[in-house]
């Protein structure tokens, strides 16, 4: 038990920042934090650390607390392991009185787990320097392949006895069940004579760790070459342990990956170690199973940029392309290097001097598209069947990469090497860019059980005469609004909706240019007009990357002329505001009574959007009268059953602005 002062002096010394920032790379936003979320899959971070209240929240899938409660959550932590590790990290000095028999009782399932395995992974450490048969046989092993002591140590690897059950009696001496040590997979039991035996006999041991350094479970490797045995044999999975949601070292490789911003990917654990050993500190694990797409949103957590090192055997390579495209699919760069035949990356390593083989990874990393066409051009030689199947599969990759700019480089690169027509790759590749969406859009509908009914395009679309009376406003009068909006009034403060920390909507002051742009890229809406959309591009540029407003003098003194111009008619010559504000008489002078000013920049705002997604609307329309295919049609629909709903709701909120 631990005692309650002592619980408050931890709880005042946590710091949310600190304790959330130790597993999730956090990025300072005004007086928060933000960062990916660690609890949901997501790719723009909606993941918020407020420290002066204390208190992590994700907009994105609710999960919120404090210090101990994300630790709790996290790391599987019990409430008092939660307050020991915050305990220990702020060198704060607790008194624990004895753990009662029900305290231990109480443990969560998956936190005795955790134990069996930490218990595990020190006893099999404990053996390989201390234990006879430990050192002649596992110690010995790693240093026929060349892992210093600190190496061994850092990954924490062991050895496990050539014996059935040594391990398991030692672990029951300490007070586990054999239901435990089953469960966390460390014992098997034999179903014949109901006893227990250890997993991992005879082979020298690879603890798995999670991403906060405990311990999931082990891969354990084989010490003789007898090719009848399995090389490795795995933990299975249990309720911590789930090989596909786990990378092979990223412990110990996440700050290095931040760091130099490159994530290398290796296949086996005994090329992570050897790799680390050599001083690239920033690498993972496959640990040869095929990679899955949580592996690749993990270490899109840290980084952007991939090098795949596998072997550069024929099966190795096919693994590789698959692996590749779906990288790609999430956005990521993706370089390869070649190793020579035979040499995989631990062999590799272990010749060369740090400095020499750090240096051939960055000489020889090729962009993986490119590595790619040339590896098929070769395969396929002159064989037509072969070189249709490889113009497919190349073009397929090719539609996989989310940038435009980068896809039209590729296609160039990519004509070039294979000698063929550009024009006919480009053709190519915007059909698979349509199947591609149609897939998607496919997929969706298939998660979504809205049905949705032809008859609801015969609805008419209302315009936004019918919903305001007397708007008129064309496209470029909207955008102008906006425009004039954040040029004029962007560094003033109003009064608006928007979500707080714990995710509800409350009355706040914001700065003008920062509400309205966030709320247009959300939304993802474009300006039609060239020059506004210039002009937004910088507030957007300036607000969203720099976090920064942007100095008027930019715009006004702009080497842009359309840029200057515009931006001295809005704030120079032309003052009034919009035309219905004009009809409905409102002078500009009024604008300088805040509340009059509020409405203002919401309802300039709602008629903005709503003239978009009318626009929109009005496009699905013409789209659907003209598809004849049902299951593309049937897509479309429910796109734009998404889209009127979301009309609704704006037009609704505008409504209310517009009464009162
Ligand atoms: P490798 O055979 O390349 O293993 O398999 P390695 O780690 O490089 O081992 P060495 O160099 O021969 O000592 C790649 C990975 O595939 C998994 C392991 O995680 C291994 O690290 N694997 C391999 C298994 O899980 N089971 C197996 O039987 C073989
Ligand atoms: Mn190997």
């Amino acid at each position: 038990m631990i005692k309650s002062e002592d619980i408050s002096k931890i709880l005042d010394a946590a710091r949310i920042e600190d304790v959330v920032g130790v597993f999730v790379p956090l990025k300072k936003r005004g007086s928060n934090f933000i960062g990916l979320c660690p609890f949901h899959d997501e790719k723009t971070p909606s993941f918020n650390v407020n420290p002066a209240r204390g208190i992590f929240k994700c907009f994105g899938c609710g999960e919120g607390g404090d210090s101990v409660a994300f630790l709790m959550k996290h790391q599987h932590y019990t409430y008092p392991e939660a307050l020991r590790w915050l305990a220990e990290r702020y060198h704060i000095h607790i008194e624990e009185t004895e753990v009662t028999a029900e305290e231990k009782q109480a443990q969560s399932e998956k936190d005795r787990l955790f134990h069996v395995n930490e218990f595990a992974q020190k006893y099999f450490q404990d053996l390989l320097f201390n234990d006879e048969e430990g050192k002649s046989i596992g110690l010995s092993y790693f240093e026929e392949r060349c892992l210093s002591r600190e190496t061994i140590r850092k990954w924490g690897l062991g050895y496990c006895k050539d014996s059935w059950d040594d391990f398991c009696n030692a672990a029951k001496k300490e007070g586990y069940t054999e239901e435990e040590l089953v469960k966390a997979g460390v014992a098997i039991r034999n179903e014949n004579t109901g006893s227990i035996y250890d997993r991992f006999r005879a082979r020298v041991t690879f603890p798995i760790f999670n991403i906060g350094g405990r311990v999931l479970g082990f891969s354990a490797r084989i010490l003789s070459s007898d090719k009848s045995k399995a090389k490795y044999v795995n933990s299975p999975e249990s309720i911590i342990y789930s090989k596909s949601n786990v990378l092979f070292g990223l412990h110990l490789a996440k700050d290095r990956i931040i760091k130099e911003d490159l994530c290398y990917l290796v296949e086996g654990n005994m090329d992570a170690v050897m790799l680390h050993q050599s001083g690239v500190f920033n690498v993972v694990a496959t640990s040869g199973t095929a990679l899955t797409t949580q592996q690749i949103n993990l270490i899109k957590r840290y980084t952007r940029n991939v090098t795949v090192l596998y072997d550069g055997d024929s099966a190795g390579i096919k693994a590789t392309f698959k692996a590749v495209n779906l990288f790609l699919e999430q956005g990521l760069n993706v370089r390869t290097v070649l190793f020579p035949d035979g040499e995989d990356p631990d062999s590799f390593a272990r010749k060369r001097t740090s400095d020499e083989f750090k240096a051939f990874l960055v000489e020889q990393s090729q962009n993986f598209i490119i590595y790619k066409t040339n590896f098929l051009k070769q395969q396929a030689a002159d064989d037509p069947v072969k070189k249709a199947q490889m113009l497919q599969d190349i073009v397929y990759t090719i539609s996989l990469v989310p940038d435009l700019l980068e896809r039209s480089t590729y296609l160039q690169q990519c004509s070039s090497i294979l000698e063929f027509d550009e024009a006919t790759l480009s053709n190519a590749l915007k059909k698979q860019l349509h199947q591609n969406a149609l897939n998607k859009a496919k997929q969706e509908t298939a998660k979504s059980d809205i049905v949705v009914e032809k008859s609801i395009i015969d609805v008419p679309i209302p315009t936004q005469k019918q919903i305001i009376q007397g708007d008129n406003n064309s496209d470029y009068e909207q955008e102008k609004g906006v425009i004039k909006l954040l040029l004029a009034h962007g560094e003033r403060y109003t009064r608006q909706e928007v979500y707080d920390e714990s995710g509800s909507l409350e009355y706040q002051e914001v700065l003008v240019s920062l509400f309205i742009v966030c709320d247009i890229v959300n939304d993802g809406i474009k300006f039609n007009d060239k020059v506004f959309a210039k002009i937004f591009k910088l507030f957007k540029e300036s607000i969203c990357d720099r976090e920064e407003l942007p100095y008027m003098n930019d715009f006004i003194a702009n080497e842009d002329t359309e840029i200057k111009n515009l931006t001295a008619e809005i704030l120079v010559g032309d003052r009034e505001l919009s035309p219905l504000w004009i009809e409905k008489n409102i002078p500009v002078a009024s604008l300088e009574d805040d509340e009059v000013f509020d409405k203002y920049v919401i309802e300039t705002l709602l008629r903005f959007k709503l003239q978009k997604i009318n626009a929109t609307i009005r496009d699905i329309k013409e789209q659907l009268k003209e598809i004849k295919d049902p299951q593309e049609s049937s897509i479309l629909l429910y796109e734009y059953k998404k889209i009127t709903d979301r009309r609704n709701f704006i037009s609704k909120k505008l409504n209310q602005v517009c009464m009162n």
